[in-house]
């Protein structure tokens, strides 16, 4: 995508990765991604703000050729993952010149991650701020958004957020801003699930030194600017709080169809009762829905059956990731069949160890479901509804 002009003398600079399917050769990308790269001009100095991933340089520097930038004096580098720094090397190599400005913590990544030479740094310090002459860029030290190094960048004069991860969004468009609001908050509400949502109290502690600033746009290193920073601010305040929905994820995963009519019994139960259900079939579910899923439900529920003795590696899988994760469910549970013998229950719940969960009596069956199975599953919605009722989360 050329560059864009996102105020006189700030311009998007970046790339658009329209075709890219996976990230960390983990986290599935439905809609692909861009890398945000801000060139920002002062009356004196220039700084570029965040690079772009080694495989989009070409069109980072596509872009500040087409704008004939023939020098930058800084690249500020507010996370050492190389989706956003692994072009600094390259900027070096171009603009000599440049100072690389970051945290200390910051620094030291940059060195074993890319082998940038002590010599190009500028550190910079919590709220310190750099003047580009009638520009001034002060940087915010907001660590674990996501890793333990990252800070953000407020400039002060057109009160712009510049993020980087934080707040932002895996999605490829040509449009520059939030336009179709929904998608975007979709896509944005997926991300957070999957790289932001392990890190919710420091993402709560960062909200309250960021309502001390006036912002009048985000602008994220990931998917489209929010030019009505509400949008997302307030989007992040719901998913980080403390506050659940009616809602059950039921992530399943059934070898000969038992299992399968277990989670379809509770799924009418649960919804004949008036809680909101998630049902997720684990071999074909996209694991980013069912991340994003995971932000508001108040109940999880896994149903797996037994295999070599233990769950089926798919539900250990949602496991491990819900685990992980650190959703703010209340209430889980596991549900399941077995043929001869079982340790599924001590197995899944020995592994959700990271959530503060209250948990339900398991319903396991032998075999095929019988009557009385089922209706140990009507008692399971029963108390799901009384937990949910019990918790205010029932009108
Ligand atoms: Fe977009 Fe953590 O890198």
């Amino acid at each position: 995508m050329p560059p864009h002009e996102v105020r006189p003398g700030i311009t998007w600079v970046g790339a658009v990765d329209w075709d890219r399917r996976l990230f960390d050769e983990l986290i599935p990308l439905p809609d692909g991604t861009s890398y945000n790269s801000y060139l920002v001009k002062g009356s004196q100095k220039a700084a570029l703000i965040d690079t772009v991933n080694p495989n989009k340089g070409d069109e980072l520097v596509s872009n500040l050729q087409k704008l004939g930038v023939k020098r930058i004096d800084y690249i500020i580098s507010h996370h050492g993952e190389q989706d956003h720094s692994g072009s600094i090397p390259r900027i070096l190599e171009l603009y000599p010149e440049a100072k690389v400005v970051t945290n200390e913590k910051c620094k030291e990544l940059l060195k074993i991650l890319l082998h940038v030479s002590d010599d190009k740094f500028h550190v910079v310090k919590d709220r310190e701020a750099l003047s580009l002459g009638d520009r001034t860029l002060e940087f915010i030290i907001a660590p674990w958004v996501h890793w333990p190094e990252t800070m953000l960048t407020y400039l002060r004069e057109e009160r712009i957020l510049f993020p980087c991860d934080f707040l932002g969004s895996h999605l490829a468009t040509s449009e520059l801003y939030a336009v179709d609001e929904a998608k975007v908050l979709d896509s944005a509400k997926r991300y957070y699930a999957e790289i932001m949502m392990p890190f919710r109290p420091h993402i709560k502690k960062h909200f309250e030194v960021l309502s001390g600033y006036k912002i009048d746009m985000v602008a994220p290193s990931h998917g489209p600017i929010y030019n009505r920073p509400a949008l997302i601010i307030d989007a992040y305040k719901d998913w980080i709080s403390e506050v659940v929905k009616n809602e059950v994820v039921l992530a399943y995963v059934s070898m000969h169809g038992s299992t399968r009519l277990m989670a379809q019994h509770l799924t009418d139960a649960l919804i004949v009762r008036g809680v909101h259900v998630k049902p997720f079939n684990l071999t074909v579910t996209d694991i980013g829905e069912l991340a994003k899923a995971l932000v508001e439900p108040a109940t999880l529920v896994l149903a797996s059956p037994t295999v070599l003795g233990g769950a089926h590696p798919l539900a250990i899988y949602a496991a491990y990731l819900a685990n992980a994760l650190k959703p703010k469910v209340r209430f889980a549970t596991l549900i399941g069949s077995y043929g001869w013998g079982t340790r599924a229950v001590e197995q899944v719940t020995g592994m959700l160890g990271n959530l503060k969960v209250e948990l339900y009596e398991p319903v396991l069956v032998k075999g095929k479901p019988r009557n009385e199975d089922y209706e140990k599953l009507d008692r399971l919605a029963d108390q799901i509804l009384d937990r949910h009722k019990g918790a205010g989360l029932v009108k």
